[in-house]
């Protein structure tokens, strides 16, 4: 994966936003300067954002409902932003867990890396996953958290996001993602899982929801073959 790098330290990389980014350092929840950077970041990128502000708590809350942090297992964070989910995924996690977090965004990466020193990011495409797991030995998962704009992923993109998901989630594993378009993408979720379950979060801006999507239908690890 060109320019990836997959990160356990933190780094002293030039910051685009320097102001912002230090700001949001010593803290594991939203600060304004999340939400500035944030509202600057869906300013010039859109759609590759898609949302205007951080989740809420409500949002994270709903996410995290999906996880059993009793059992040991792999959790691997899509679209990981300033860190609102990344930050409690943290409070939660014991040594019987790994997580990773993945992010595409240099300078959400910063933020990143300066909040939450050591915990392993892999700066990249999330539609490019196998070889950096692969390299730090993660070939199977149990949860895929995602907050990524995935219906508005380029084609190719999804294509081999599903083809990894379909050969990497564990047949108990599942697939959560947060949405700010509620209910509009269940037939989508549905094409691709045989379980799928939506929770409407009104306490968000806009209000959204969260899929728990389990049971990959057959054909995702061959999806565009
Ligand atoms: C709606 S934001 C969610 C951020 C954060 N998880 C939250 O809940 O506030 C979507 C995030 O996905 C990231 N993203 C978009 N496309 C990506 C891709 N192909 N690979 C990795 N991250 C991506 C964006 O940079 C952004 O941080």
């Amino acid at each position: 994966m060109t320019g990836d790098s997959v990160t356990r330290n933190s780094s002293n990389a030039s910051l685009a936003e320097p102001a912002l980014v230090e700001s949001t350092f010593d803290s594991g929840k939203a600060r304004p300067s999340d939400f500035a950077l944030f509202f600057q970041k869906f300013l010039s990128k859109g759609l590759a954002i898609s949302s205007a502000v951080p989740s809420s708590r409500s949002l994270v809350e709903a996410v995290l409902g999906h996880v059993d942090f009793t059992r040991p297992s792999t959790i691997i964070e899509l679209g990981a932003g300033t860190g609102p989910i990344t930050s409690e995924i943290l409070d939660l996690l014991r040594p019987h867990h790994r997580f990773v977090a993945v992010e595409k965004d240099p300078d959400f990466c910063e933020v990143l890396r300066r909040r939450f020193p050591g915990t392993p990011l892999i700066q990249g495409d999330a539609s490019q996953l196998s070889e950096p797991l692969a390299r730090m030995g993660i070939h199977e998962v149990d949860y895929v958290l995602s907050g990524l704009p995935t219906p508005n992923l380029p084609t190719r993109s999804q294509v081999q996001l599903w083809r990894w998901l379909g050969r990497a989630l564990r047949p108990s594993g599942v697939f959560v993602q947060i949405t700010n378009a509620p209910l509009v993408y269940r037939r989508f979720y549905e094409r691709l899982f045989r379980s799928v379950e939506y929770q409407m979060v009104w306490m968000n801006v806009p209000p959204g929801g969260v899929y728990r999507c389990a049971g990959p239908r057959r054909h995702l690890s061959r999806i565009g073959h």
